[in-house]
């Protein structure tokens, strides 16, 4: 396979599993920031709360609390910070990681804990822990402090409460967020009539025509122009062949696409989608060239593909997706 003369590389932004992970609610959602005053305020400009899901933590403390008022240590103890901390975690922006959900989606029943801070909250307040959860592997974990630290360690240690909040590497997608006083970065919707499904990729072409080229995760590409009016035929359906699923979070589908520098000329161009791996019944990352139709700029000539590369991978999440043009 021969690359020679192609002013093309593809970058693979390949994320392994215990690598640093973006941000994600339990419902798989990025955080936002509430438009609303929070009980859980330490994740109020960035998490994963809405004012009902904070409304119901803030009523689930409070009768917690209502239930161990003849507990006169739970004060001394320092255990309704604990309490809270614990509780809001479901809105912490790292939720997904926090709980474990983020591959197998069963969420835990209790958010992993970071051993001094596990160790610390066992000592002090277990009396508490049935109130936060009956889960019977948490209660067997109960017969001591260790057990249960241990239990509550995650996969990805990396996530636990609270040395995450300390961590640079993370903590920085959340400092990004902030405001500047010279503004913002801002963002207007594109062709919002449109009612794209998963649109992935916006590409202008490299030629005089002025096109865009949207493309959708189940693989379905379509020209807009500047205007917002999109051609009526799609340009390209590889929606027979990509692989996706209506699945909230699942990362699959129809990545990316890239234009060749004289595609002006030669009407090539580079795209990125997942596929069905039979032999292994899982999935693949493809790379292909296409060409564009002799008779028709508009069209897909399906019957050109030049598979470059196929990959084989472990997980529906993390497969990269970014292919582009670097001179
Ligand atoms: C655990 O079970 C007890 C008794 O059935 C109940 O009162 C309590 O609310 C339960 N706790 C949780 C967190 O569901
Ligand atoms: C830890 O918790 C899980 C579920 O929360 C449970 O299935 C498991 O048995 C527990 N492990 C121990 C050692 O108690
Ligand atoms: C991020 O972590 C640094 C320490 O590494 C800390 O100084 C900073 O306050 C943290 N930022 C946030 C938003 O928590
Ligand atoms: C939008 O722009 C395209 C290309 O310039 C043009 O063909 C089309 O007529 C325009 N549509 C509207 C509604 O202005
Ligand atoms: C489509 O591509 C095939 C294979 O490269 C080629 O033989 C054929 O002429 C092309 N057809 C059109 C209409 O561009």
């Amino acid at each position: 396979m021969s690359f020679s003369g192609l002013l093309l590389f593809f970058v693979l932004s390949l994320k392994f599993r215990l690598s640093v992970c973006h941000p994600q609610c339990l419902d798989f959602r990025p955080p936002f920031e509430s438009t609303e005053k929070l009980f859980c305020s330490d994740y109020e400009d960035f998490g994963c709360c809405s004012l009902i899901r904070d409304r119901s933590l803030r009523s689930r403390y409070n009768s917690i609390l209502k239930e161990l008022r003849n507990e006169v240590t739970i004060d001394q103890k320092g255990c309704r910070s604990f309490l809270k901390s614990v509780l809001c975690q479901e809105c912490s922006p790292y939720a997904a990681h926090i709980y474990d959900a983020e591959d197998d989606r069963v969420k835990r029943p209790f958010p992993g804990l970071c051993p001094d801070y596990c160790s610390d909250f066992y000592d002090r307040c277990r009396s508490l822990i049935p109130f936060i959860t009956n889960d019977t592997g948490i209660a067997k974990a109960m017969v001591s402090r260790e057990q249960f630290c241990e239990n509550l360690t995650l996969t990805d240690v990396d996530y636990c409460y609270p040395d995450w909040v300390n961590k640079n590497v993370l903590n920085q997608s959340i400092s990004r967020d902030t405001r500047t006083e010279e503004g913002c970065l801002c963002l207007e919707p594109f062709a919002p009539n449109h009612r794209l499904r998963n649109a992935l990729s916006f590409r202008y072409s490299p030629d005089d025509t002025g096109r865009i080229f949207v493309s959708e995760q189940i693989g379905v590409v379509h020209i807009f122009y500047k205007n917002q009016t999109r051609l009526q035929e799609p340009f390209m359906d590889l929606s027979d062949v990509v692989l996706s699923s209506s699945s909230p979070g699942d990362e699959r589908g129809f990545l990316n696409l890239a234009f060749h520098p004289r595609f002006a000329e030669n009407g090539r161009f580079y795209v990125f989608f997942s596929i069905n791996d039979e032999v292994r019944l899982r999935q693949k990352i493809r790379i292909s060239e296409f060409r564009v139709r002799e008779d028709d700029g508009n069209k897909v000539n399906r019957t050109s593909e030049r598979v470059i590369v196929e990959v084989g991978q472990p997980y529906w999440n993390h497969n990269g997706g970014e292919v582009s043009y670097r001179s």
